[in-house]
Formats: C-alpha cells, sequence, structure tokens
C-alpha cells in the first residue's frame, strides 16, 4: 500500500465516522445546545434613544450594546472620530460628554440620554477653527492625521483641566492617546501654543 492511498483511506474512515457520529446526536440533545446558545447570546435588542450630539439633537432606535463610537459613525455618519484599537488602548476615538474627555469605544450609546456629545466636527465655530486645531496646524502637530481627531479632543480636555503645568505633565496627561507617526513634540507644542 502506498502512503497516498493509505492516508487518503484513513482520510476517509475518519470523515465519515465523524459524520455519522453526528448524525446520531439526538435532536433532543441538539435543541438543548440550541436553547443553550439563546441563552448565553441574547438576541440583538433595539431601543428609542434620544441623544445630543454637537447641539443637535437625534432620535434613533440602536442596538442596547452600541458604543458611542458606532452610533457617531456607523448611524450619524460623523466619520471623524476614528477607529483605531476598538478596544480602550489608543485614544483615537477620544469625544467629550458633558465636556470631559471620554473613549467613545468604551461609552456605551445607552448611557447617554441627558448628556451632551461633542465630536472633532463640533469644535469649531462655523468657519473658524477652535484653537487648539489650529494650533495642531501651526505647530505641525500631525503627519497622517489618523490619531489627529482624538488628540485635538484630548489636548482640548488637557487644557481645560489645567495638565498643562510642564512639558512632563502634557505628556503624562496625552499618554492616552498614541500617534505612530510620533508626531509627539508638535503635539505637546500645540498644547502649550495654546495653555499660554
Ligand atoms: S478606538 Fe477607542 S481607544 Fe482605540
Ligand atoms: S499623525 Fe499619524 S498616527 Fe498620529
Amino acid at each position: 500500500m502506498n502512503g497516498k492511498n493509505y492516508y487518503s483511506r484513513r482520510f476517509f474512515l475518519k470523515t465519515s465516522g465523524a459524520l455519522a457520529a453526528l448524525a446520531a446526536i439526538p435532536a433532543t440533545v441538539k435543541s438543548f445546545y440550541m436553547d443553550a446558545k439563546r441563552l448565553i447570546i441574547p438576541p440583538r435588542q433595539k431601543q428609542p434613544l434620544i441623544v445630543k450630539v454637537n447641539k443637535q439633537t437625534h432620535k434613533l432606535d440602536v442596538d442596547t450594546r452600541t458604543t458611542l463610537l458606532d452610533l457617531l459613525r456607523e448611524d450619524l455618519h460623523l466619520t471623524g472620530t476614528k477607529k483605531g484599537c476598538d478596544h480602550g488602548q489608543c485614544g483615537a476615538c477620544t469625544v467629550h460628554v458633558n465636556g470631559e474627555r471620554v473613549l467613545s469605544c468604551l461609552t456605551l450609546a445607552a448611557t447617554l440620554p441627558g448628556k451632551e456629545v461633542t465630536t472633532i466636527e463640533g469644535l469649531a465655530d462655523g468657519d473658524q477653527l477652535h484653537p487648539m486645531q489650529a494650533a495642531f496646524l501651526e505647530c505641525d502637530g500631525f503627519q497622517c492625521g489618523y490619531c489627529t481627531p482624538g488628540q485635538i479632543m484630548s489636548a482640548v480636555a488637557c487644557v481645560k483641566e489645567g495638565h498643562t503645568k510642564s512639558v512632563a505633565e502634557i505628556k503624562e496627561f496625552m499618554s492616552g492617546n498614541l500617534c505612530r507617526c510620533g508626531a509627539y513634540n508638535g503635539i505637546v507644542a500645540s498644547i502649550q501654543k495654546v495653555a499660554k
């Protein structure tokens, strides 16, 4: 018997044995596992949500598990807020809720009624850039720009919180916002400029 035939015959025997075993599982056992799966993974549930974003009120029906990040990007089409890691590690998704910075990928949309959300799209005053946006332009606070909306939202909060007394303090309080282009010097300079 050559190796090839031996392996294909053994494969056939194994596969047909497994299929026969699967078919032999009683229907009651199968339905037990289906019921268990339904209990562990509940079906999607929608809930009505009224949320204020950039001074506009929106009425929506959203999945109860929707994050603020997905609500902004998928439901409201405000794609300025970026999805980086989606796990609270990079800061790309930073927005303000009631004036304080939050990671929108870790914030459930269901917690938002009665609160005000501000995104990078709501920072400028019409055509007038927010001072932090202007400072990022002047101080080369970005390269590819992917992290920039989150950096700017965090930077605005950093100044408001008063964590700008030294370069070390700025770096510490901006450490949740990663920049893979390494534009950190320009980001710190932008914050110092606005904090003056
Ligand atoms: S996308 Fe939210 S922290 Fe990275
Ligand atoms: S500017 Fe490219 S990741 Fe920060």
